[in-house]
C-alpha cells in the first residue's frame, strides 16, 4: 500500500539517505516541508517545500527508479496542491515534465517574470547542460456562494 504524507523532522536523515540514493545532491533544511511517498516501510517518493528569501519553491522531486510511471509522482503532486493552496509557488523542472507539473495547475512562466534567485539558478542550470524552466502556480480562491 502506498502512503504518502508529510514527513516529521525526526525523518530527516532517513530523508538524506533517500535522496542520497537517488542520486539528488541539493540539500534538504529541517525548515523544508517534506512530503514522502512510503510502500511497505520503504521511501520510495519525496518532494521538498522550501520558503527561500519569504518564497515558496517546489524542490527534489524523486520518485525511486522501480516505482516510476505508476502514478506515485502524481500522488505527491495532490499532497503538495493541498499543501500550498493558494500560495504563490515556484518550480524549476525539466521542460519535458511541464504536462507532469501541470497536473496541479503550475505553468510555464517567463524567465524575467521569476525571483532572481530562481533565474541564477536556472541559468547555473543552463550552463550545466540541462533543458530547464520555470514554473508557478496561484490558485484562485474557489468563490463562495453566499447562501441567503
Ligand atoms: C519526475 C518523476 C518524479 C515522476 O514521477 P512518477 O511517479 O514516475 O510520475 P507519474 O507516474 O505520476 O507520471 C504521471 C505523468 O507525468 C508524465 N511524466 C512522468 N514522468 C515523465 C517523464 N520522465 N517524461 C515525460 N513525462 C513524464 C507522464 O504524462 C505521466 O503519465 P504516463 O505515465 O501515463 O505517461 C520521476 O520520474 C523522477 O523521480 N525522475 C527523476 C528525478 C527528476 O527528474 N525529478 C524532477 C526534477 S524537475
Amino acid at each position: 500500500m502506498m502512503t504518502i504524507r508529510c514527513a516529521p523532522t525526526s525523518e530527516l536523515i532517513r530523508v538524506e539517505t533517500f535522496y542520497r540514493e537517488t542520486a539528488y545532491y541539493g540539500g534538504l533544511n529541517a525548515a523544508d516541508t517534506v512530503i514522502v511517498a512510503e510502500s511497505d516501510g520503504e521511501l520510495v517518493g519525496a518532494v521538498r517545500l522550501c520558503e527561500e528569501e519569504g518564497i515558496l519553491v517546489l524542490r527534489g522531486m524523486r520518485v525511486r527508479e522501480d516505482f516510476r510511471r505508476r502514478g506515485v509522482g502524481t500522488q505527491i503532486l495532490a499532497a503538495v496542491d493541498r499543501f500550498v493552496g493558494e500560495r504563490r509557488c515556484y518550480c524549476i523542472a525539466h521542460r519535458y515534465l511541464r504536462s507532469f507539473y501541470g497536473q496541479i495547475e503550475f505553468d510555464e512562466i517567463q524567465l524575467t517574470a521569476a525571483p532572481a534567485f530562481l533565474q541564477h539558478r536556472l541559468a547555473k542550470y543552463t550552463e550545466q547542460g540541462l533543458d530547464v524552466i520555470i514554473m508557478a502556480r496561484e490558485r484562485k480562491p474557489k468563490s463562495i456562494t453566499a447562501v441567503t
